[in-house]
């Protein structure tokens, strides 16, 4: 079996259902369930008994301790993280307790475990960190897209604690041995994804007919992959990547984030047209974000050359199953605006953190 941490994310919870749908082996799910955490996205595996869904702090080590010792996983997928950048402008320190010290904690639980372990047991053992494209830092138009041997230069909290959690997973390969691997993956969208990131949100206020609050000139560039295409090359590095390498991993599609709004709001017009006309109309320049990167672009050719992973989908075909399954799920999206997909957390937790359900 399997550990996933932050399973009940955004990129988590699509792991967790597209993992159990191309195979049998069992996961537990450690995700502390902050406003991120949504057990809404795991109700088609709700009754599904090879998942175990643990609430509870990736902090805690004597947690971390018992589960692994309970379930004996051959492998950590560490997701769980703080992820919005304006979140970690307004309010950096828990970006620095999850990520950094989160992390820290993780490796030291999962270190102590694999030192436990047969030898057998310990060279199949692999501590997988799921990491952003954000450490790199800042591209100029005509600059390369970022390698695996690029240096760090985050700019924001949210990239400088991802960066400080992928080196400590780096020593810990390096001084301890532990048999890590760590992705460096774009922009992410697709079903699922908190309406607080750029699609998602466009979504659903292009949806109300509320402004669409499109950040500085609305030239800055990222590159988007959608996220099964990230889950499938996760799985292809769990498999087969090389201990202690990087692999990145990207869509091959940059684009400025007002194209990036247009789009949305044509595909909008289209499929779910509105009386008021067409939505391009609510698009509002707005003050930028400071420390706002301004272009992001992947190359992914080592995992191409060495694994063999290609994204499935274009940006194209991504975006329209994107905007499709926002118009099917509006009461997923309804229970996330007005904060009623919280109320499963205080029925059924509480204050109780640590008991599988
Ligand atoms: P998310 O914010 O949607 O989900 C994070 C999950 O982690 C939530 O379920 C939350 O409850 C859980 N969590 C937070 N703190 C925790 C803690 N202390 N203990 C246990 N669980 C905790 O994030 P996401 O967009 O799904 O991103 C997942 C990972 O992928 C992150 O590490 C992120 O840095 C990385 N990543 C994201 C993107 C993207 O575009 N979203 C791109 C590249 C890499
Ligand atoms: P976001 O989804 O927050 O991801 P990240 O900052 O991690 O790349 O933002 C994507 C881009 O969209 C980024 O350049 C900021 C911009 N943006 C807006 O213009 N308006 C918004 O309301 C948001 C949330 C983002």
């Amino acid at each position: 079996m399997i550990l996933v941490t932050g399973g009940a994310g955004f990129i988590g919870s699509n792991f967790v259902l597209d993992w159990l749908a191309n195979g049998d082996e069992p996961v537990v799910n450690l995700d502390l369930l902050t406003y991120a955490g949504n057990m809404e996205n795991l109700v088609a595996i709700g009754q599904d008994k090879r998942h175990t869904f643990v609430r509870g702090d990736i902090c805690d080590r004597a947690l971390v301790a018992r589960l692994l010792a309970e379930h004996r996983p051959r492998a950590i997928l560490h997701f769980a993280a703080e992820s919005h950048v304006d979140r970690s402008i307004l309010g950096p320190g828990e970006f620095v307790r999850t990520n950094v010290q989160g992390t820290f904690e993780l490796l030291e639980a999962a270190r102590a475990y694999w030192n436990s372990l047969d030898a057998g047991a310990r060279a199949a053992f692999r501590f997988l960190h799921v990491s952003t494209d954000e450490v790199y830092g800042s591209l100029g138009p005509a600059d390369p897209a970022f390698t695996e041997t690029r240096g760090f230069e985050p700019n924001s909290p949210y990239s400088a604690s991802k960066a400080a959690s992928d080196h400590l997973v780096r020593a810990w390969f390096h001084t301890y041995g532990l048999p890590v691997l760590t992705t460096n993956c774009s922009n992410n969208y697709g079903p699922f994804q908190f309406p607080e990131k750029l699609i998602p949100l466009m979504i659903q206020r292009a949806l109300a007919g509320e402004p669409l609050p499109v950040y500085g000139d609305g030239l800055n560039v990222r590159d988007w992959l959608y996220v099964t295409d990230h889950c499938t090359a996760i799985r292809r590095v769990l498999e087969s990547g090389r201990l202690g390498e990087t692999y990145n991993i990207g869509g091959w599609n940059e684009k400025p984030n007002i194209e990036i709004v247009r789009g949305i709001c044509a595909l909008l017009d289209e499929m779910a047209p509105s009386p008021a006309g067409p939505r391009e109309r609510l698009i509002t320049y707005v003050k930028d974000r400071p420390g706002h990167d301004r272009r992001y672009a992947i190359d992914a050719r080592k995992i191409e050359s060495e694994l063999g992973w290609r994204p499935a989908e274009s940006f194209e075909t991504g975006i329209r199953k994107t905007v499709r399954w926002y118009l099917d799920h509006r009461h997923w999206s309804e229970r996330v605006t007005s904060g009623a997909y919280r109320d499963w957390v205080r029925e059924n937790y509480g204050d109780r953190q640590g008991e599988a359900t």
